[in-house]
Protein backbone atom coordinates (compact mmCIF):
# COMPACT_ATOMS: atom_id res chain seq x y z
CA UNK A 1 0.00 0.00 0.00
CA UNK A 2 1.06 2.92 -0.76
CA UNK A 3 1.96 5.28 2.13
CA UNK A 4 3.21 8.39 1.08
CA UNK A 5 1.37 12.06 1.15
CA UNK A 6 1.33 13.79 -1.69
CA UNK A 7 2.53 17.61 -1.43
CA UNK A 8 0.24 19.34 -3.92
CA UNK A 9 1.42 23.43 -3.92
CA UNK A 10 -0.36 26.58 -5.93
CA UNK A 11 1.35 25.86 -9.01
CA UNK A 12 -0.22 22.00 -8.93
CA UNK A 13 -3.60 23.03 -8.14
CA UNK A 14 -3.38 25.90 -11.07
CA UNK A 15 -2.73 23.04 -13.53
CA UNK A 16 -5.38 21.39 -12.81
CA UNK A 17 -8.64 23.63 -11.62
CA UNK A 18 -11.26 24.92 -13.59
CA UNK A 19 -14.24 26.57 -12.93
CA UNK A 20 -15.88 24.27 -15.48
CA UNK A 21 -14.19 21.56 -12.99
CA UNK A 22 -15.27 22.40 -9.70
CA UNK A 23 -18.71 22.94 -10.68
CA UNK A 24 -19.49 19.77 -11.98
CA UNK A 25 -17.53 18.17 -8.72
CA UNK A 26 -19.63 20.86 -6.40
CA UNK A 27 -23.00 20.26 -7.43
CA UNK A 28 -22.56 16.20 -7.75
CA UNK A 29 -21.26 16.59 -4.07
CA UNK A 30 -24.62 18.70 -2.93
CA UNK A 31 -26.63 15.99 -4.06
CA UNK A 32 -24.91 13.23 -2.23
CA UNK A 33 -25.18 12.54 1.56
CA UNK A 34 -21.92 13.79 3.96
CA UNK A 35 -21.52 14.66 7.32
CA UNK A 36 -20.30 17.99 8.37
CA UNK A 37 -19.62 19.53 11.39
CA UNK A 38 -20.01 23.58 11.75
CA UNK A 39 -17.25 25.47 10.77
CA UNK A 40 -15.34 26.47 13.98
CA UNK A 41 -13.84 30.00 14.41
CA UNK A 42 -10.70 31.30 16.63
CA UNK A 43 -10.10 34.82 16.73
CA UNK A 44 -6.11 36.17 16.64
CA UNK A 45 -5.09 39.64 17.14
CA UNK A 46 -4.79 40.44 13.20
CA UNK A 47 -7.73 38.08 12.05
CA UNK A 48 -9.94 34.67 12.53
CA UNK A 49 -8.87 30.99 11.86
CA UNK A 50 -11.45 28.58 10.72
CA UNK A 51 -11.47 24.78 11.10
CA UNK A 52 -13.80 23.12 8.43
CA UNK A 53 -13.99 19.34 8.59
CA UNK A 54 -16.62 16.58 6.30
CA UNK A 55 -16.55 13.46 5.32
CA UNK A 56 -17.56 12.57 1.94
CA UNK A 57 -17.73 8.89 0.08
CA UNK A 58 -14.09 7.96 0.56
CA UNK A 59 -12.46 10.59 2.03
CA UNK A 60 -11.90 12.49 5.16
CA UNK A 61 -10.95 16.10 4.81
CA UNK A 62 -10.13 19.38 6.33
CA UNK A 63 -9.56 22.71 5.67
CA UNK A 64 -7.11 25.43 8.01
CA UNK A 65 -8.11 28.26 6.41
CA UNK A 66 -7.48 32.31 8.07
CA UNK A 67 -8.75 35.49 6.95
CA UNK A 68 -6.28 38.26 7.68
CA UNK A 69 -8.00 41.65 6.02
CA UNK A 70 -4.26 43.84 6.63
CA UNK A 71 -3.01 40.99 4.59
CA UNK A 72 -3.77 43.06 1.70
CA UNK A 73 -1.21 45.70 2.94
CA UNK A 74 1.84 43.20 2.96
CA UNK A 75 0.84 41.65 -0.47
CA UNK A 76 -0.56 38.42 0.68
CA UNK A 77 -3.63 36.95 0.08
CA UNK A 78 -6.33 38.13 3.16
CA UNK A 79 -7.23 34.37 2.61
CA UNK A 80 -5.15 31.42 3.27
CA UNK A 81 -6.10 27.98 3.30
CA UNK A 82 -4.38 24.84 3.85
CA UNK A 83 -6.27 21.38 3.31
CA UNK A 84 -5.74 18.01 4.27
CA UNK A 85 -7.19 15.10 2.60
CA UNK A 86 -7.32 11.62 4.37
CA UNK A 87 -8.86 8.18 3.25
CA UNK A 88 -11.93 7.52 5.06
CA UNK A 89 -10.94 3.88 5.31
CA UNK A 90 -7.47 3.89 6.96
CA UNK A 91 -7.67 7.34 8.00
CA UNK A 92 -4.15 7.69 5.95
CA UNK A 93 -3.17 11.29 4.88
CA UNK A 94 -3.51 11.29 0.95
CA UNK A 95 -2.68 14.81 0.27
CA UNK A 96 -1.46 18.22 2.06
CA UNK A 97 -2.60 21.15 -0.68
CA UNK A 98 -2.69 24.95 -0.81
CA UNK A 99 -6.59 25.35 -0.29
CA UNK A 100 -6.49 28.96 -1.12
CA UNK A 101 -6.66 28.50 -4.73
CA UNK A 102 -9.57 26.03 -3.83
CA UNK A 103 -11.47 28.38 -1.52
CA UNK A 104 -11.80 30.71 -4.41
CA UNK A 105 -12.98 28.66 -7.17
CA UNK A 106 -15.34 26.42 -4.52
CA UNK A 107 -17.08 30.16 -3.63
CA UNK A 108 -17.39 30.89 -7.70
CA UNK A 109 -18.84 27.94 -8.26
CA UNK A 110 -21.70 28.16 -5.59
CA UNK A 111 -22.05 30.99 -6.59
CA UNK A 112 -22.39 29.93 -10.41
CA UNK A 113 -24.86 26.85 -8.62
CA UNK A 114 -27.15 29.17 -6.99
CA UNK A 115 -27.83 31.12 -9.83
CA UNK A 116 -28.21 28.20 -12.24
CA UNK A 117 -31.30 27.25 -9.79
CA UNK A 118 -32.69 30.74 -7.87
CA UNK A 119 -32.17 33.40 -10.86
CA UNK A 120 -34.91 33.78 -13.67
CA UNK A 121 -33.52 32.02 -16.78
CA UNK A 122 -33.46 34.60 -18.74
CA UNK A 123 -30.89 36.19 -16.97
CA UNK A 124 -28.04 38.80 -18.87
CA UNK A 125 -26.52 40.99 -16.33
CA UNK A 126 -24.49 40.63 -13.41
CA UNK A 127 -23.79 43.63 -10.73
CA UNK A 128 -20.70 42.88 -8.58
CA UNK A 129 -20.04 44.23 -5.55
CA UNK A 130 -16.12 43.89 -4.44
CA UNK A 131 -13.80 43.55 -6.85
CA UNK A 132 -11.08 41.23 -4.86
CA UNK A 133 -10.83 37.00 -5.40
CA UNK A 134 -14.26 36.24 -5.07
CA UNK A 135 -15.69 38.18 -7.56
CA UNK A 136 -13.36 36.54 -10.12
CA UNK A 137 -14.54 33.69 -9.45
CA UNK A 138 -18.21 34.52 -9.31
CA UNK A 139 -17.63 35.98 -12.95
CA UNK A 140 -15.93 33.15 -14.06
CA UNK A 141 -18.68 30.54 -12.55
CA UNK A 142 -21.87 32.87 -13.44
CA UNK A 143 -20.74 33.29 -17.03
CA UNK A 144 -20.78 29.24 -17.47
CA UNK A 145 -24.66 29.50 -16.43
CA UNK A 146 -26.12 32.61 -18.33
CA UNK A 147 -25.05 34.16 -21.71
CA UNK A 148 -24.51 37.88 -19.97
CA UNK A 149 -24.19 40.74 -21.82
CA UNK A 150 -23.83 43.57 -19.36
CA UNK A 151 -21.32 42.73 -16.45
CA UNK A 152 -21.20 46.20 -13.83
CA UNK A 153 -18.72 45.85 -10.83
CA UNK A 154 -17.97 48.17 -8.26
CA UNK A 155 -14.96 48.42 -5.70
CA UNK A 156 -14.08 51.15 -3.10
CA UNK A 157 -10.35 51.32 -4.15
CA UNK A 158 -10.81 52.63 -7.48
CA UNK A 159 -7.50 50.76 -8.62
CA UNK A 160 -8.66 47.18 -7.73
CA UNK A 161 -11.70 48.08 -9.65
CA UNK A 162 -9.68 49.00 -12.72
CA UNK A 163 -7.51 46.21 -12.41
CA UNK A 164 -10.44 44.01 -12.44
CA UNK A 165 -12.17 45.26 -15.67
CA UNK A 166 -9.07 45.03 -17.36
CA UNK A 167 -8.41 41.27 -16.65
CA UNK A 168 -11.56 40.13 -16.54
CA UNK A 169 -13.14 41.69 -19.93
CA UNK A 170 -10.49 39.20 -21.32
CA UNK A 171 -12.08 36.15 -19.92
CA UNK A 172 -15.98 36.97 -20.70
CA UNK A 173 -17.94 38.10 -23.68
CA UNK A 174 -20.32 40.29 -22.68
CA UNK A 175 -19.34 44.04 -22.37
CA UNK A 176 -17.28 44.67 -18.47
CA UNK A 177 -18.40 48.05 -16.95
CA UNK A 178 -16.91 49.96 -13.77
CA UNK A 179 -19.65 51.26 -12.11
CA UNK A 180 -19.38 54.29 -9.69
CA UNK A 181 -21.44 53.94 -6.34
CA UNK A 182 -22.93 50.27 -5.69
CA UNK A 183 -26.31 51.61 -6.93
CA UNK A 184 -25.29 51.81 -10.72
CA UNK A 185 -23.48 48.68 -10.27
CA UNK A 186 -26.74 46.59 -8.79
CA UNK A 187 -29.85 48.32 -10.10
CA UNK A 188 -29.99 47.08 -13.50
CA UNK A 189 -29.09 44.06 -12.49
CA UNK A 190 -30.82 40.57 -12.93
CA UNK A 191 -27.89 38.61 -10.63
CA UNK A 192 -25.64 40.89 -8.20
CA UNK A 193 -22.72 38.98 -6.24
CA UNK A 194 -21.85 40.71 -3.33
CA UNK A 195 -17.93 39.34 -2.17
CA UNK A 196 -16.71 42.56 0.38
CA UNK A 197 -15.83 41.60 3.95
CA UNK A 198 -18.49 44.90 5.27
CA UNK A 199 -19.79 44.68 8.68
CA UNK A 200 -22.76 47.20 7.51
CA UNK A 201 -25.37 47.35 4.75
CA UNK A 202 -24.06 48.43 1.74
CA UNK A 203 -26.49 47.58 -0.69
CA UNK A 204 -29.58 48.93 -0.46
CA UNK A 205 -33.31 47.78 -0.75
CA UNK A 206 -34.53 50.31 -2.96
CA UNK A 207 -31.77 49.52 -5.49
CA UNK A 208 -32.43 45.94 -5.94
CA UNK A 209 -35.49 45.45 -8.58
CA UNK A 210 -37.71 43.00 -8.41
CA UNK A 211 -36.62 39.37 -9.89
CA UNK A 212 -33.14 40.09 -8.85
CA UNK A 213 -31.34 36.89 -7.38
CA UNK A 214 -28.30 37.91 -5.22
CA UNK A 215 -25.19 36.10 -3.93
CA UNK A 216 -24.51 37.41 -0.57
CA UNK A 217 -20.82 36.03 -0.28
CA UNK A 218 -19.04 38.46 2.14
CA UNK A 219 -20.49 37.44 5.41
CA UNK A 220 -18.85 34.72 6.16
CA UNK A 221 -18.49 35.77 10.20
CA UNK A 222 -20.27 37.22 13.05
CA UNK A 223 -21.26 40.78 12.78
CA UNK A 224 -20.58 40.88 8.83
CA UNK A 225 -22.99 42.03 6.47
CA UNK A 226 -23.42 43.33 2.97
CA UNK A 227 -27.41 43.43 2.59
CA UNK A 228 -29.88 46.39 3.47
CA UNK A 229 -32.02 43.75 6.08
CA UNK A 230 -35.11 45.52 4.37
CA UNK A 231 -34.16 43.10 1.31
CA UNK A 232 -35.51 40.02 3.85
CA UNK A 233 -39.04 41.73 3.74
CA UNK A 234 -39.81 40.29 0.51
CA UNK A 235 -36.84 37.92 -0.40
CA UNK A 236 -37.01 34.31 -0.24
CA UNK A 237 -34.07 33.15 1.76
CA UNK A 238 -31.60 30.32 0.96
CA UNK A 239 -28.57 29.02 3.42
CA UNK A 240 -25.67 26.74 2.59
CA UNK A 241 -26.22 25.29 6.00
CA UNK A 242 -28.19 27.29 8.87
CA UNK A 243 -26.26 26.98 12.00
CA UNK A 244 -23.06 28.45 9.86
CA UNK A 245 -25.88 31.18 8.12
CA UNK A 246 -27.12 31.76 11.50
CA UNK A 247 -23.92 32.14 13.49
CA UNK A 248 -21.97 34.42 10.68
CA UNK A 249 -23.66 34.70 7.16
CA UNK A 250 -25.62 37.27 5.64
CA UNK A 251 -28.54 36.82 7.90
CA UNK A 252 -26.78 37.03 11.17
CA UNK A 253 -26.97 40.51 12.40
CA UNK A 254 -30.58 40.24 10.79
CA UNK A 255 -31.31 37.21 12.94
CA UNK A 256 -29.76 39.02 16.29
CA UNK A 257 -31.34 42.63 15.57
CA UNK A 258 -34.84 39.69 15.64
CA UNK A 259 -35.69 41.51 12.06
CA UNK A 260 -36.37 38.11 10.61
CA UNK A 261 -35.95 34.44 12.20
CA UNK A 262 -34.88 31.30 11.25
CA UNK A 263 -38.23 30.07 10.01
CA UNK A 264 -37.59 33.00 7.10
CA UNK A 265 -34.87 30.90 5.84
CA UNK A 266 -37.00 28.74 2.54
CA UNK A 267 -34.60 26.18 1.98
CA UNK A 268 -30.84 25.15 2.02
CA UNK A 269 -28.48 24.82 -1.28
CA UNK A 270 -28.75 21.44 -0.76
CA UNK A 271 -32.46 20.80 -1.41
CA UNK A 272 -32.21 23.48 -4.27
CA UNK A 273 -30.08 21.35 -6.25
CA UNK A 274 -32.17 17.92 -5.31
CA UNK A 275 -35.12 19.80 -6.78
CA UNK A 276 -37.06 22.11 -4.21
CA UNK A 277 -38.32 25.08 -5.95
CA UNK A 278 -37.77 28.88 -4.49
CA UNK A 279 -38.55 31.45 -6.93
CA UNK A 280 -42.53 31.02 -7.96
CA UNK A 281 -42.83 34.30 -9.78
CA UNK A 282 -41.08 36.21 -12.17
CA UNK A 283 -40.43 38.78 -9.53
CA UNK A 284 -39.26 36.71 -6.44
CA UNK A 285 -36.28 38.58 -5.38
CA UNK A 286 -34.28 35.64 -4.43
CA UNK A 287 -30.94 35.56 -1.70
CA UNK A 288 -28.33 32.78 -1.73
CA UNK A 289 -26.41 33.29 1.66
CA UNK A 290 -23.19 31.85 0.93
CA UNK A 291 -21.01 30.71 4.50
CA UNK A 292 -18.65 28.32 2.67
CA UNK A 293 -19.38 25.05 3.57
CA UNK A 294 -16.17 22.16 3.93
CA UNK A 295 -18.27 19.42 1.76
CA UNK A 296 -17.35 22.44 -1.71
CA UNK A 297 -13.67 21.90 -0.61
CA UNK A 298 -13.60 18.33 -0.10
CA UNK A 299 -15.00 17.74 -3.82
CA UNK A 300 -12.57 20.03 -5.43
CA UNK A 301 -10.00 18.90 -3.34
CA UNK A 302 -10.58 15.00 -3.91
CA UNK A 303 -11.11 16.00 -8.29
CA UNK A 304 -7.59 18.03 -7.73
CA UNK A 305 -5.89 14.94 -5.68
CA UNK A 306 -6.96 12.51 -8.20
CA UNK A 307 -5.57 14.59 -11.22
CA UNK A 308 -2.84 15.02 -9.95
CA UNK A 309 -2.06 11.49 -9.46
CA UNK A 310 -3.30 10.82 -13.19
CA UNK A 311 -0.79 13.39 -14.47
CA UNK A 312 2.28 12.72 -11.74
CA UNK A 313 1.85 16.03 -10.68
CA UNK A 314 3.07 16.86 -6.61
CA UNK A 315 5.82 15.97 -4.43
CA UNK A 316 5.45 12.50 -2.46
CA UNK A 317 6.70 12.11 1.32
CA UNK A 318 6.58 9.71 4.07
CA UNK A 319 5.08 11.82 7.13
CA UNK A 320 5.16 9.11 9.66
N1 LIG B 1 -18.88 32.60 1.46
C1 LIG B 1 -17.71 32.04 1.27
O1 LIG B 1 -17.61 30.83 1.07
C2 LIG B 1 -16.48 32.89 1.26
C3 LIG B 1 -15.27 32.35 0.77
C4 LIG B 1 -14.15 33.15 0.72
C5 LIG B 1 -14.20 34.45 1.18
N2 LIG B 1 -15.39 34.93 1.69
C6 LIG B 1 -15.49 36.31 2.18
O2 LIG B 1 -15.66 37.13 1.04
C7 LIG B 1 -15.12 38.44 1.29
C8 LIG B 1 -14.17 38.82 0.15
O3 LIG B 1 -13.11 37.90 0.06
P1 LIG B 1 -11.98 38.10 -1.07
O4 LIG B 1 -11.09 36.92 -0.97
O5 LIG B 1 -12.60 38.44 -2.37
O6 LIG B 1 -11.24 39.39 -0.48
P2 LIG B 1 -10.45 40.52 -1.31
O7 LIG B 1 -9.72 41.32 -0.28
O8 LIG B 1 -9.69 39.88 -2.42
O9 LIG B 1 -11.61 41.41 -1.97
C9 LIG B 1 -12.52 42.18 -1.24
C10 LIG B 1 -12.74 43.48 -2.00
O10 LIG B 1 -13.82 44.21 -1.40
C11 LIG B 1 -13.50 45.61 -1.50
N3 LIG B 1 -14.32 46.32 -0.51
C12 LIG B 1 -14.16 46.37 0.83
N4 LIG B 1 -15.17 47.10 1.39
C13 LIG B 1 -15.95 47.52 0.37
C14 LIG B 1 -17.14 48.29 0.29
N5 LIG B 1 -17.71 48.79 1.38
N6 LIG B 1 -17.68 48.53 -0.93
C15 LIG B 1 -17.11 48.04 -2.05
N7 LIG B 1 -15.98 47.29 -2.04
C16 LIG B 1 -15.41 47.03 -0.85
C17 LIG B 1 -12.02 45.66 -1.24
O11 LIG B 1 -11.45 46.87 -1.74
C18 LIG B 1 -11.53 44.43 -2.00
O12 LIG B 1 -11.16 44.71 -3.33
C19 LIG B 1 -14.48 38.35 2.67
O13 LIG B 1 -15.39 38.84 3.62
C20 LIG B 1 -14.27 36.85 2.88
O14 LIG B 1 -14.24 36.49 4.24
C21 LIG B 1 -16.51 34.18 1.72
Amino acid sequence: MERGTLILARKDVEEIISIDKTMKAVEAALKQEFEMPPKIYLTSPKGDFRAMPVHLGKYVEIKWVSVYPENKNKGLPTVIATIILNDAATSLPLAVMDGTLITNYRTGAIGGIASKYLARKSSKSLGLVGAGAQARTQLLAISRVFDLSEVRVYDLDEKKRETFAREMSQRISGNLLEANSIRECVSEADIVSTTTPSREPIVLDEWIQDGTHINAIGADAKGKEELDPKVFRRAKIVVDDIRQAVHGGEINVPIEKGIITERDVAGTIMEVVKGKKIRERRGDVTVFCSTGLAVQDVATAAMVYEEALKKGLGKRIELF
